[in-house]
């Protein structure tokens, strides 16, 4: 098994991207922190500690990360597409274990050094913990074997703003450091995201499952359609975490993934939130590999969401 560590806003997504890692054979999940972004820091460790014990992982180290974003100040969450909660108001168990004392980016540079040139990281939240982390330990790049993130988008639109995607969107500033840090640097963004979505019978197979995890999962993913529904016409989910969760394990296959620069908009106009993904080589047919550059992921292939429903079926 290879480490993982993830760093998150738990969120409904997020809570698909956690049942993804704990159900993969070759994951051994060494530590989660949390981000203010869907909901608050504090609430989103409350969740993936309630959820990590409902999937029988009690044991997983969970640390509540920043509040606030490296700029300004965390102002709410996302309540209309996750729930006041977090979780569309599916009331978890409450789970006997608390936070750990450590900060989110401490706990990122513990599990960095511990497992120095092997850590896998996903970050699916606003990326302000691991550029705090980038402070405490500059060779934190070094230390990390592979980096994947959701955020951004290099040729679609955002979600939050016509060019910014809500993870980026939050913390810019710290989105920025982190994709300009020389990580081995996976981007999962909506070029991606939007086009892998679950649909209500993924949604009632998940319940028939049966298991304490899968329902609880099942039953939060309505509140989450209800909100999809507005813009599909249908009750249906995008699958932005869990996607990338299975991209850092090595599940999924990137069809197209140029290696490029990408930078952030961290500015106030109206761009505030783009990531800037210097794709002119792909329109001019050279090679599109920057040393040092993000791997973009601009084509996912496959049934997706039917491979995330048999792992969670697990
Ligand atoms: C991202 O924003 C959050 O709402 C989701 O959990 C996902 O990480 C999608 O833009
Ligand atoms: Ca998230």
């Amino acid at each position: 098994t290879a480490p993982f560590f993830l760093d998150c806003d738990t969120g409904i997504d997020d809570a698909m991207a956690i049942g993804w890692l704990v159900a993969s054979p070759g994951v051994d999940l060494v530590g989660v922190s949390t981000v203010s972004g869907n909901l608050d820091a504090a609430g989103g460790a409350r969740n993936t500690l309630d959820l990590l014990a409902l999937l029988g992982r009690p044991d997983v180290p969970v640390s509540v990360g920043a509040h606030d974003f490296l700029d300004h100040a965390y102002s709410g969450g996302a309540p209309e597409v996750h729930g006041v909660n977090g979780v569309g108001e599916v009331r978890l168990p409450r789970a006997a274990a608390e936070p750990t004392g450590l900060s989110g980016a401490q706990a990122v540079v513990e599990a960095a050094r511990a497992h120095a040139g092997e850590l896998r990281l996903l970050a699916i939240g606003p990326f302000t913990n691991i550029a705090l982390a980038l402070e405490l330990e500059p060779r934190l790049p070094e230390l990390v074997k592979e980096f994947t993130v959701m955020g951004g988008a290099a040729m679609a639109p955002g979600n939050v703003s016509a060019l910014a995607e809500a993870n980026v969107a939050n913390d810019p500033l710290a989105a920025h450091r982190v994709f300009t840090a020389g990580f081995n640097l996976t981007m999962i963004g909506l070029d991606v995201t939007m086009r892998h979505v679950f649909e209500e019978s993924h949604r009632q197979r998940l319940l028939a499952v049966g298991t304490p995890g899968a329902v609880a999962i099942a039953q939060m993913l309505e509140f989450y359609f209800a909100f999809y529904a507005q813009r599909f016409g249908r009750p249906c989910a995008v699958l932005h975490d869990p996607l990338a969760a299975a991209v850092a394990t090595g599940d999924v296959e990137l069809a197209v993934a140029p290696t490029v620069p990408v930078v952030v908009d961290h500015t106030d106009g109206p761009a505030r939130g783009q990531t800037i993904a210097d794709l002119r080589d792909l329109y001019q047919g050279f090679p599109h590999t920057y040393p040092g550059g993000t791997r973009v992921a601009l084509e996912i292939p496959g049934d997706f969401a039917g491979t995330l429903l048999d792992r969670l079926s697990t």
